[in-house]
């Protein structure tokens, strides 16, 4: 199947990113003509084509014209755009794309082959080993030999579609979330793929255009950018309004529509640990990014109580200030006695600094508390070993991340996919990658 796979696929030609395909080292584009630039039926092509043609050659790309229609046809389609021409190209054979390129001096990896059927132009590119762009036809009014193409290849398109996610935020490139979200692609067999994006702030609406662009159907957002996204995004859930941060999208008919699923990733966790939120009282020590998502997912699920800790108070004023049962308090306040749920937040004890805690004690805690660190790396945190030396269970942030991960996917694909077993598999997948 893979090789009826085009590397991008677009709606029309003016959709494709050719800064973005310049950026990736294509020098020569080869175009097909019928329902790629114009309808089967127009002889000439269109003012719409000829300016596309003209962008595409003012950002220095070659292009040329390789078509399996007779010689009239082309030559007669060539007259006003006075390209280099290929008729009877016998696509999918690979030979005259083969030819283009020894024509501009260059190598198949520096050409882009833009067609608009599987079998002929995407097929052909992929034997050259050259780059391709699949856009939908631009008539629908095709002769029944064609139509029972179609058919045929809209079966392949879909059996071959992947579908791409992704994950932006600055730094990426030690984000676990590929791990996490291709173990569930594979456990599903679903024909998708997550990828890493590094964005800085000014980016955000480029590499949103660029998702549309390539039809990425749903990305997730990480630090910093959880605020930043918001005003980029069409319609925002009531959950991720009231935490003012957006982790997940989902993108349809070039729409975007932000979930937040951090608190609900932790709440999964507590029921997983069997843990009941109702009427429970709750200290969280740290009042960063993922603080207000969980105060406001503890709240939500009925706690009677939650005492903010933070070194700068005014951090944890700012999210207590949001509910009428959350106290903001000092660091040096702290104790840690009479809490049914004790939850680290801050990034203290993130490897390297795994000797370090966010309090220095927790003198006077039950052995009934059950404590949370959000870290995961290390996998125990001093925090946790703290706890543990007072008989609580402790229970470290790797199994949040995997929730929030998976209802993210659950958003995109619009069903149930959380078992016990996928986690389990997950944590392993996780381990390994460590
Ligand atoms: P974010 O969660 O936004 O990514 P962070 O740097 O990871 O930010 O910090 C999260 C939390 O860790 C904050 O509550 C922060 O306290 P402040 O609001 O006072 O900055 C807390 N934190 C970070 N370093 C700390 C330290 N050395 N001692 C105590 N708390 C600390």
């Amino acid at each position: 199947m893979k090789r009826f796979m085009p590397n991008i696929y677009v709606n029309c030609i003016e959709d494709i990113d050719i800064k973005m395909l310049k950026a990736q080292g294509i020098r020569v584009f080869i175009l097909d003509i019928d329902n790629t630039l114009v309808p089967t039926s127009t002889k000439e092509p269109t003012k719409s084509v000829i300016d596309w043609i003209e962008k595409v050659k003012n950002e220095g790309i070659k292009v040329c014209l390789v078509s399996n229609n007779s010689k009239k046809r082309v030559m007669g389609f060539n007259k006003k755009l006075n390209l280099f021409v290929i008729y009877r190209a016998f696509k999918p054979l690979k030979r005259k794309f083969q030819l283009v390129a020894k024509k501009y001096g260059v190598s198949a990896k520096e050409v882009c082959v833009v067609g608009d059927q599987i079998f002929t132009d995407i097929w052909g590119a992929n034997r050259a080993k050259m780059m391709s762009v699949l856009v939908l036809p631009v008539s629908t009014i095709e002769g029944v030999g064609i139509k029972l193409k179609r058919y045929i290849e809209n079966i392949v398109i879909n059996k071959i579609k992947i579908q791409s996610f992704a994950l932006i935020g600055n730094p990426v490139k030690h984000s676990l979330s590929p791990i996490l979200h291709n173990t569930v692609y594979d456990y599903y067999r679903i024909n998708a793929e997550y990828i890493l994006n590094c964005v800085e702030d000014t980016e955000i609406g480029l590499i949103i255009e660029r998702f549309k662009q390539t039809g990425v159907k749903g990305f997730n957002i990480t630090v910093p950018h959880k605020q930043n996204i918001m005003p980029f995004i069409d319609e925002i859930s009531q959950d991720a309004k009231q935490i003012g941060a957006v982790n997940t999208v989902k993108i349809i008919n070039c729409k975007l529509f932000g979930y937040n699923t951090d608190g609900d990733g932790f709440l999964r966790q507590l029921k997983g640990d069997e843990i009941n939120v109702k009427n429970s009282k709750i200290k969280i020590v740290g009042a960063g990014g993922s603080t207000m998502s969980i105060v406001y997912a503890l709240v939500n699920a009925g706690c009677k109580e939650v005492l903010l800790y933070n070194r700068t108070v005014e951090n944890a004023q700012k999210i207590a200030s949001k509910f009428s049962n959350v106290t903001a308090l000092s660091i040096d306040e702290f104790v840690a006695s009479n809490c049914d749920i004790l939850i680290n937040t801050t990034s203290v004890g993130l490897s390297p600094n795994n000797d370090k805690s966010p309090v220095a004690n927790l003198e006077g805690i039950s052995p009934k508390t059950v404590v949370y660190d959000l870290i995961y790396s290390p996998p125990i945190t001093r925090f946790m070993q703290m706890a543990m030396q007072k008989g609580c269970r402790a229970h470290n942030g790797y199994k949040m991340l995997i929730y929030q991960g998976l209802i993210a996917d659950e958003i995109w694909f619009g069903r149930k996919l959380i078992i016990n077993k996928l986690v389990n598999k997950i944590i392993k997948e996780l381990e390994k990658g460590v």
